[in-house]
This record gives structure tokens, sequence and C-alpha cells, in this order.
């Protein structure tokens, strides 16, 4: 359908190398883009390309650190020059840290904001002045359940992925008069590497027992959200977040 129709868009992932920032690729590239992937691991990032490839899709891959200013800005420069502009850009890295919140400890607490809050800014800075200059760009970052509930001991995680949302949205009030948008997904629970280790046990029953559709999601449940958000299906949404979660954050009691 020619609402969610990709072709000539060239999008950049960060974090497309595994999970949902790989799921995520792999349905922009289907729906027609271009597909740049990033991340640090670059075996990881040349699987997420052979697998677009092997669909009959276009992609790349770029090694890039957003604990790192010089390695957002130099990639994001490079990538630029070599496609002509980004049209879409994907921000999906980040960590995650389980732990009581009494004994975080600062480089604990440093770390998880680093990555998921100012690394995802520092994205969307260089990206969002290359999208200035060509007066159009689809950002879409990646929120949390934790950006607006509690999740136990995992309060460095839930302050970096609330403030994700109010970085979505003053973007989105700033980049308006460039004609582009800035939206958050925010995934309920779906199985990756980040979280594998501890969906097990008592808190895997009560996830489940307060999901209403009593699963946890499968990665590819997320590329249709990413796609409409990357279209022009969503010309005129901005500043919004879209929550897939199975009716979790719907369910008072
Ligand atoms: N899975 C869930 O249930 C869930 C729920 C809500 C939100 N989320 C969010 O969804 C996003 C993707 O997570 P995921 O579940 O798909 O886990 P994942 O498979 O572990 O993906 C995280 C990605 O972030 C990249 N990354 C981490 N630090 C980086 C850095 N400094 N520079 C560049 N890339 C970096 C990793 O690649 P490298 O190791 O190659 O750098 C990895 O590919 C995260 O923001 C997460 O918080 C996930």
């Amino acid at each position: 359908m020619e609402l969610f129709n990709l072709e000539k868009k060239t999008a950049l992932v960060v974090g497309g190398g595994s999970g949902l920032g790989e799921a995520m690729a792999v349905g922009l590239a289907g729906a027609g883009a271009t597909v740049i992937v990033a991340g640090r691991n670059g075996v990881k990032l040349m699987n997420t390309v052979n697998r677009i490839k092997d669909n009959g899709g276009a992609a790349w891959s770029f090694v890039m650190d957003i604990l790192n200013t010089d390695s957002v800005d130099t990639t994001v420069e490079l990538i630029a020059r070599r496609f002509g502009r980004i049209d879409i850009l994907v921000n999906s890295a980040g960590t995650h840290l389980k732990k009581p919140t009494l004994e975080v400890t600062d480089d604990e607490w440093a770390a998880v904001i680093e990555t998921n809050l100012t690394g995802t800014f520092r994205v969307c800075r260089a990206v969002g002045k290359k999208m200035v200059r060509e007066k159009c760009g689809k950002i879409i970052n990646i929120a949390s359940l934790g950006s607006t509930v509690a999740l136990t001991d995992a309060a460095a995680y839930t302050a970096s992925k609330a403030g994700v949302v109010l970085l979505t949205k003053n973007l989105a009030v700033e980049l308006a008069p460039h004609n582009i948008q800035v939206n958050a997904i925010a995934p309920g629970v779906f199985r990756t590497s980040l979280n594998e280790k501890v969906l097990v046990g008592e808190r895997l029953e009560r996830i489940l027992n307060n999901t209403p559709m009593k699963r946890l999601g499968s990665t590819e449940e997320i590329a249709g959200t990413a796609v409409y958000l990357a279209s022009k299906a969503s010309d005129f949404v901005t500043g919004s977040v879209l929550t897939i979660d199975g009716g979790f954050l719907a369910w008072g009691i």
C-alpha cells in the first residue's frame, strides 16, 4: 500500500544487530527502505544485513558506539555522505540493570543513563541536524513500559526510559517546523538478549498474569509500528508514544 511504502527512503537503525532493532530493520527493509544498521558488534550487524539481503532487500552496516560523541558524529556524517540523506532514524540501542535501587552504584546508574538516554540524545542530535537540512524526517525512539510504571529493581532503566519519552516530546515540538516527526514506541515484554536472564520463574509468571493477552511479544510484532511511524501514514503524528504490550498497561485491576 502506497501509504506504507518506504521505497527510496534511507533508514538508520541503531541497535539493529539484535532483538527489536533487528526486527525493525527487517520490517523497514521489507517495506522498501534501504537500511543501515549500526551498533558496536560488527558480526551481529552483518547477520542482520545478510538476513535483509536474503529477503531481497538493501542493507549496510556501520560500527558505532553511542557512548562516544565522536563515534556518533563521524558515523552519521559518513552515512549522510554515502547515502545522501537519512530519512528515518530508529534508536533501539539500549542496556538494562536489574538491581535493588539502594544498592546501585554511581557508575552503574551512569552507565544505564549514558546508553539509554544520553546515547539516544546524541544520535537524535547528529541525525536531526541532517534532517533539518533536508526539511523532512522521521525519528523513532524506543521507550518502555518502564517509561510509565515502575518495574521491579530497575530504577536506572525506568528513569532513563521516562527521559526518552520527554526527549521525544521536546524534539517533536522543536522539529515540527522542519517537517520532522518524532515519536516513541513503548514495547511491552519481548524476549531478547537484554532481558532473557531475568525472564524466568516468578517474575515471568507475574508478567504473563498481568498481561491480558497472556503471552510475551514476539520481536517481529514491533515491525509494523516502526513501518507506520516511518511512513507517510503517520505524517500528522508527532510527540506520541505507541505502546505494544498485549494490553499490560491498560489493565488496572
Ligand atoms: N526486550 C524488551 O522486552 C524491551 C522492552 C522495552 C524496551 N526495550 C528496549 O528496546 C531496545 C532494544 O532492546 P532489545 O530488547 O532488542 O535488546 P538487545 O537485543 O540487547 O538490543 C540492544 C542493542 O543495543 C545495542 N547497543 C547497546 N549499547 C550500545 C552502544 N553503546 N552503542 C551502540 N549500540 C549499542 C546492542 O548492540 P551492540 O552490542 O552491537 O552494541 C544491541 O544490538 C532497548 O532500548 C530496550 O531498552 C526492550
